[in-house]
């Protein structure tokens, strides 16, 4: 991949960058997308990574369909994808970690302690490998955007990091892989976390600046939904993810929510300007 990755600079392309986890959706192929637009190369990475995932989370039943997957990188135009083994990210012997400290611990950090370290650990191997100008990153997971950032500044990688909003289905719900565990009942259950950030936006665009009050009124209409359970529902400062209580005009704020749909866990947001 390095050797690749330097003969096609050399050749004075630009390379662009989405690293997934496969069972691709559309989320995924907006990022290959606006690649394909802002580079000459697009690569693509399949790895479903294991160290991001906690003792009880769904490493093994992970969807994974590498064959329609491939199809589907053909059919959109992508240059490589770079799919590594295991064995050649993490041999026997790995021992270095990348740890991006604050921004780790709080909202998913909580539920998912060891999550962000396994996600910084694989970006950077990932990074080292391909070497890209320009990597692609999702909305839907806005924490690990800002961490990926944060990652990107402090290790003085040069890469520049474009994050690409978040792509739904017709009915609001945000494109995940992890859909396809929900049962009929459940997938209609989940639009709740789509509707309760439409609260946010609503309130906000009367003119409520009392982030509590937005937050109750969200948490209720969750709890009326009897499948759900709710791991989060917070607003950080969009630039720094600093939790923010009261909201200032002209400032952009994330509102984000975890939430257990039977036993799946979905993860949505919504970027408002105050
Ligand atoms: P994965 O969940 O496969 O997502 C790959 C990229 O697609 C991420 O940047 C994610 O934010 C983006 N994405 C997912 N659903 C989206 C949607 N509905 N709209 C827009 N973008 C969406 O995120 C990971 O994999 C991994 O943590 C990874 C970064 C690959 C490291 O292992």
């Amino acid at each position: 991949m390095q050797i690749l990755s330097a003969s096609l600079k050399a050749e004075g392309k630009t390379i662009g960058f989405v690293p997934t986890m496969g069972y691709l959706h559309k989320g995924h192929l907006s990022l290959i997308k606006k690649s394909k637009e802002k580079c000459d190369i697009t690569i693509v990475s399949i790895f479903v990574n294991p160290t991001q995932f906690g003792p009880n989370e769904d490493l093994k039943k992970y969807p994974r369909d590498i064959e329609r997957d491939k199809k589907l990188l053909k059919d959109y135009g992508v240059d490589y994808l770079y799919l590594p083994n295991e064995k050649e990210i993490y041999p026997k012997n790995f021992q270095t970690y990348v740890e991006v400290s604050n921004i780790s611990k709080i909202l998913e950090g909580e539920f998912r302690p060891t999550h962000f370290k396994g996600v910084t650990t694989i970006v950077s191997i990932l990074f080292n490998s391909v070497n890209p100008d320009y990597s692609f990153f999702g909305q839907k997971d806005a924490q690990q955007a800002a961490i990926i950032r944060q990652m990107i500044n402090d290790l003085k990688f040069n890469i520049k990091i474009i994050v690409c909003p978040i792509v739904r289905e017709p009915d609001g719900l945000a494109m995940s892989s992890r859909n396809v565990y929900l049962s009929k009942n459940e997938r209609t259950d989940a639009l709740v976390l789509n509707k309760s950030l439409k609260i946010a936006a609503e309130s906000i665009k009367r003119g409520e600046t009392n982030s509590l009050k937005i937050l109750n009124k969200m948490k209720k209409l969750i709890a009326s939904v009897d499948s759900s359970k709710l791991d989060y529902v917070q607003v950080v400062e969009a630039d720094s993810f600093i939790l923010a209580k009261n909201l200032n005009k002209g400032k952009r704020y994330y509102f984000l929510i975890a939430c257990k749909i039977g036993n799946t866990r979905l993860i949505d947001n919504i970027l408002i300007e105050a």
